[in-house]
């Protein structure tokens, strides 16, 4: 029986080692774990061994046994994992892909244009390299005038600025359209300044424009209470405040109460007034029939006021730190 159990031992290492793939291991594990297996066939002559040789050749066995089935189990996982595709582990935590957010300009420029969308008015564009023609003179601001000096400008030829402000696309859209014109013109503008925490030489402005026959002040006032009202919840707060500019007579800047635990001040929110008759008569609107106002905001302002941002810069830096805050 020794003998035996110890030949069967020799087969089986001598064939695992010539054991190639799947296949070939399935069969060595019929030969010998089989139901007429030689480990098997083993076992059953074991009945036939004196008594008190059993439990000494029983052992031997199980050892072989045992042997045998790690040796094969061992094999199959090597096997298995020369074949990736049997091997998906579908309880692994997926990876989870970063999802974009709006940048919280994008947020409040959104946020301006369904409030005036509202209100009746619809959205306008214009090139961000204008003329001198659209971004001054035909807003009332001569050549030389003192006027320009309240924008200081990035000149790209004597003809060609960055434009200092959305206003040119209210001349863009009267060239285009005859009153009643109600429009709103979100985008970028440019201006000669040093970066710090409240300047940046681009930012970004909503221009508003209505014109039609007798508009007044009334309603500008009341257009823009709505909007603050909107913008800055119910209680919110504005005062006018008589200003200028060249293309609006009268004109006016918007200021919204800002409470603070401490107190509260009045903050400039925005530059508005009546569309300057010149102007309208230069894009060939009769000044006498039609009248409109005019109103320019500071997107970034309005985002900085409302996310409690300090510093202008935070929203150019592309950080995402800050920017997964919003
Ligand atoms: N364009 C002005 C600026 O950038 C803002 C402004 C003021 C726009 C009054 C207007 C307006 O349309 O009526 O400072």
């Amino acid at each position: 029986m020794k003998e035996e159990i110890k030949s069967v031992q020799l087969q089986l290492e001598e064939d695992l080692q010539s054991v190639a793939d799947e296949k070939a291991l399935k069969e060595l594990r019929i030969r010998f774990l089989g139901r007429k297996g030689l480990i098997t066939n083993l076992f059953r002559k074991l009945g036939e061994v004196p008594k008190e040789e059993r439990p000494l050749f029983g052992k031997m066995l199980n050892e072989l046994r045992q042997r045998a089935e790690d040796a094969i189990s061992e094999k199959r996982s090597r096997f298995g994992e020369k074949a990736p595709t049997d091997w998906i582990d579908l309880t692994l935590p997926g990876r989870k892909p970063i999802v974009a957010r709006k940048h919280p300009l994008t947020q409040v420029r959104e946020e301006i244009k369904q409030i005036f969308a509202q209100m009746g008015f619809s959205v306008a564009e214009g090139p961000e390299v204008e003329t001198d023609y659209y971004n001054f003179e035909a807003l009332n601001i001569p050549k030389l005038h003192p006027a320009r000096d309240m924008q200081d400008t990035l000149y790209i030829s004597e003809e060609l600025v960055l434009r200092t402000h959305t206003s040119p696309v209210q001349i863009r859209t009267m060239e285009k359209q005859k009153p009643p014109i109600r429009i709103i013109a979100p985008g970028r503008v440019y201006r000669r300044d040093t970066p710090d925490a409240s300047h940046s030489p681009f930012f970004h402005q909503v221009e508003g424009l209505c014109v039609d026959k007798n508009i007044s002040l009334g309603d500008l006032k009341a257009v823009l209470s709505v909007f603050a009202q909107k913008m800055f919840g119910q209680d919110a707060r504005v005062r006018f405040r008589p200003s200028f500019f060249p293309f609006t007579e009268p004109s006016a800047e918007m200021d919204l109460w800002w409470q603070t635990p401490k107190g509260g001040e009045w903050l400039e929110i925005m530059g508005c007034g009546m569309v300057h008759p010149n102007v309208l008569e230069g894009v060939g609107i009769d000044s006498r029939v039609y009248s409109g106002y005019a109103f320019g905001m500071g997107i970034d302002r309005i985002a900085m006021l409302k996310f409690g941002i300090t510093d202008i810069r935070l929203l150019y830096d592309n950080d995402m730190r800050f920017l997964q805050q919003f």
